[in-house]
This record gives C-alpha cells, sequence and structure tokens, in this order.
C-alpha cells in the first residue's frame, strides 16, 4: 500500500480593491495596451493599508477548512509559501496558526519566491508521506504590492497581492498513477541568476524590506525553456505524458509564458487554468489562486490529472503532478 497526500479543500482570498491598468497610466509610462499585449494583465488586486500577507493567509485558510469540512483543530501543520511575510520574523504560517485559532501542530515558510508554492507542495507531500503529519494546508499568500517601485514601469504593472490554500490529506494509494494525490515533483535552482530578479533590500544588508528590480526579458527567456523541462520531468517521473494532461496550472505571470509553456507541452489552452488577467502575478500565492478559482469555475473535477508549474527568483523553478 502507498501513502499519498490527497488534496482535501481549496480556498482563496483576493482584497477588496480592483487595480485596473489605467490607474498605471497616471503613474508611469505606460497604456493598458502594452500591459494586455505583452503580458495578458487586465487588473490585480491590491491589499487594504494594514492588510498583510497572515491576514490574506488565514482568510484563504478558512475558505480551504470550510470546503474540506474540517477545522483547524483537525489540522497537523501549515506551511505558508510568501517572499512578502508580515516581519522579518516569525514566519507567516504561524501568524495564520494563530489566526484561525490552531494552537497544535507545528507551522513554517517556505521562501522559493514565485516557485514557492511548488516548493511547498512538494514539502509537504514529503512530510506526509514519512509519517510526520497526516493533514496539512499549503498556503500561498502575498503582497508584491508592498516592494513595488511605482516609478519603475518595467515592474509595476506586472504584479498583485492575494491568498490560496489547499489542503492534503493523507491517504491510502495503489502506488499507480491511477491513485489520487501527489504523483511527482520536480525541483530545481541555480543561484547564479540572483541578479535577474531580486529585492535590493533585507535585514543583513540594507535594514529595509527593499524593492524587486528584474530583467524582464532574461526571466522570460528562462521561463519559457525551464517550466516545460521541469513539467515534463515531473510527468516523467509518473510515468506520464502532456497527452494525459487535464489541466496545466501554471504560474500566472505572463500569457505569452503560459502559452508557451502549454505548446511545448503540446496541451491547448482549453486545457490551461488562466487567472493572470484578473489576478496579475501574485507570485507564490498564483498557483494555488488558480486552483481554487479552476475549481470554482467547474474546470477542475476530482480524478482530473493536473501539473503545475513556476519559476521564480534565484531562480528556482519546480513542477508538480497530483491527480485532484
Ligand atoms: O513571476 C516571476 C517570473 N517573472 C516573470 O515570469 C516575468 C517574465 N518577463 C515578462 O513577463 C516580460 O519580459 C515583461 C512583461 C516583463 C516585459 O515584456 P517584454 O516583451 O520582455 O519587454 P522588454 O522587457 O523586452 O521591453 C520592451 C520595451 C522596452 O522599451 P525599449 O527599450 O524597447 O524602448 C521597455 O522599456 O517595452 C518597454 N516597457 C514598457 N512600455 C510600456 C517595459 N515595461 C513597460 C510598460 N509600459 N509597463
Amino acid at each position: 500500500m502507498t501513502i499519498r497526500a490527497v488534496v482535501r479543500g481549496v480556498g482563496h482570498y483576493l482584497p477588496e480593491r480592483v487595480v485596473p491598468n489605467s490607474e498605471f497610466e497616471a503613474r508611469v509610462d505606460t497604456t493598458d495596451e502594452w500591459i494586455r499585449s505583452r503580458t495578458g494583465i487586465e487588473r490585480r488586486h491590491f491589499a487594504a493599508e494594514g492588510e498583510t500577507t497572515s491576514d490574506l493567509g488565514a482568510k484563504a485558510a478558512t475558505r480551504a477548512l470550510a470546503d474540506a469540512g474540517l477545522t483547524a483543530g483537525d489540522l497537523d501543520a501549515i506551511i505558508v509559501a510568501t517572499s512578502t511575510p508580515d516581519l522579518t520574523f516569525p514566519s507567516a504560517a504561524t501568524m495564520v496558526q494563530a489566526k484561525i485559532g490552531m494552537t497544535n501542530g507545528f507551522a513554517f515558510d517556505v521562501q522559493a519566491v514565485c516557485a514557492g508554492f511548488v516548493f511547498a507542495l512538494a514539502n509537504a507531500n514529503a512530510l506526509i508521506l514519512s509519517g510526520q503529519a497526516k493533514r496539512i494546508l499549503v498556503i500561498g499568500a502575498e503582497t508584491f504590492s508592498r516592494i513595488l517601485d511605482f516609478s519603475d514601469r518595467t515592474t509595476c504593472v506586472l504584479f498583485g497581492d492575494g491568498a490560496g490554500a489547499v489542503l492534503l490529506e493523507a491517504a491510502d494509494g495503489t502506488g499507480t498513477s491511477d491513485d489520487r494525490g501527489i504523483l511527482a515533483a520536480d525541483l530545481n535552482s541555480d543561484g547564479s541568476y540572483r541578479d535577474l530578479l531580486y529585492v535590493d533590500g533585507g535585514p543583513s544588508t540594507t535594514g529595509t524590506a527593499g524593492h524587486l528590480r528584474m530583467q524582464g526579458n532574461q526571466v522570460f527567456r528562462h521561463a519559457v525553456e525551464k517550466l516545460a523541462q521541469t513539467a515534463h520531468a515531473a510527468l516523467d517521473k509518473a510515468g506520464l505524458t502532456g497527452g494525459d494532461v487535464d489541466w496545466i496550472v501554471p504560474h500566472q505571470a505572463n500569457l505569452r509564458i503560459i502559452s508557451a509553456t502549454a505548446n511545448r507541452m503540446q496541451v491547448p489552452m482549453e486545457r490551461v487554468v488562466v487567472t493572470v488577467q484578473d489576478h496579475g502575478n501574485t507570485s507564490a500565492a498564483s498557483i494555488p489562486l488558480a486552483m481554487s478559482v479552476g475549481k470554482e469555475r467547474g474546470q477542475i473535477k476530482t480524478g482530473d490529472l493536473i501539473v503545475t508549474e513556476a519559476i521564480g527568483g534565484g531562480l528556482s523553478w519546480g513542477a508538480v503532478v497530483l491527480r485532484w
């Protein structure tokens, strides 16, 4: 018998304030047309003053628990993938833990920038397979609006705030790719690409939070190549191919990257969950947000084979194959 980490519930939360592309026309030299045509983004949500990453994460967590029909006391662990925690420490995960009233178990953050949720899913899977935990809430939560340089048109138009949560639970499987749950993961990093995407501040350098800096076209080039590579590697490990995929749930950074990756995987765009038009790039939150929205839309159903892939600062990139 094989243990599998199976999705039992999912939920998301987006801050109330919706920011259309037109708002940036007044701030920097850009146009709605440029943003739409180069990225697919039409709008994004920004957190209210005083609304933090753990606030967004706790709201998504509460919705995922309700979807699963469980309460905070049923959880063994919380993992939050984020690069924009409320404070340098403690972790956003322990803050979510307190906000949802969970007093048992353990909680920690994973920081792999936009690939954070994929890394968190793989870690949660390993904890479940090793018997460390039976139920883990895996959250992606970000307030990237707080680290944007609103005078830099090449980055400030791209990002948004939000949170998504997926509740994983240990279940018996047969050991075949017909099982529900996480079937394979592929994780990669190459720190020599640090300067392509980074934040120019931090506790041990400037003592400030800093602002996001990106050489967008360089990251774009790596994304198109590495995302299809890692998705294929994860599918290979599961003994599956692109033809078996019901839904790609990609990191939502740029519609052109999403479609180029789907094309390389020979999966038609009708089988890709796309939310970038409404959310912008929410970094580690983008995949669980897209999973939750995809389920709400009736796209993702029990038994569907999902491939999720992401790349971000580091560079770090990876993919997870799971049957919903
Ligand atoms: O989630 C983490 C991973 N991040 C990503 O996946 C992002 C990857 N990169 C991208 O999505 C794209 O590279 C961008 C959307 C960031 C940029 O698109 P691009 O087609 O690669 O454009 P570019 O950077 O090559 O810039 C083309 C032109 C430049 O002008 P010149 O030098 O040709 O005169 C930019 O200055 O577009 C200009 N530009 C803008 N123009 C109007 C850059 N940003 C803007 C803007 N409005 N907001």
